[in-house]
């Protein structure tokens, strides 16, 4: 299946729901990695939006991606129990760690609650959760992508 194939059967799941922009557009990054420009086009039709509406939305909020990431995705949660934990010195410790010549090329960004609460702070990389994430666990998982 082309990725507007995958567009379209996430557009009729949620076509006739309230609301539905958002989620369709969680739904598709999900399954994609991104959200294609090609995917504009059908979403407002569907949704009876204008094609600068559908934009609009995908442009304003920041985790969402129009291309596909390049190299690793490193998502690090920066919600309240996670900051409670230290997560903004691990944001910009990974800044810092990411920025080195020589790293594994990776993606960082920023996400709010991973569900992991409990054992903040928490982190995914390459799609793995990552509890209780300290600096040098961080380097550690960043070191072995690129093995
Ligand atoms: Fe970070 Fe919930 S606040 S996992």
């Amino acid at each position: 299946a082309t990725p507007l194939d995958r567009v379209a059967e996430l557009v009729a799941v949620h076509r006739d729901r309230p609301g539905a922009l958002l989620p369709l557009l969680h739904d598709i990054q999900d399954a994609l990695g991104y959200v294609p420009a090609v995917a504009v086009e059908p979403i407002a039709e569907a949704l009876n939006l204008s094609r600068a509406e559908v934009h609009g939305v995908l442009t304003y909020y920041h985790h969402f991606r129009t291309e596909p990431a390049a190299g690793v995705v490193v998502q690090v949660c920066r919600a309240e129990a996670c900051r409670a934990c230290g997560s903004e010195a691990l944001f910009e410790h990974a800044q810092r760690v990411l920025a080195r010549p020589g790293t594994p090329s990776c993606h960082l960004e920023s996400v709010y609650c991973l569900g992991l609460c409990a054992s903040s702070p928490a982190m995914v990389v390459a799609d793995k959760l990552h509890a209780r994430m300290t600096a040098e666990k961080f380097d550690r998982v960043i070191a072995a992508q690129g093995a």
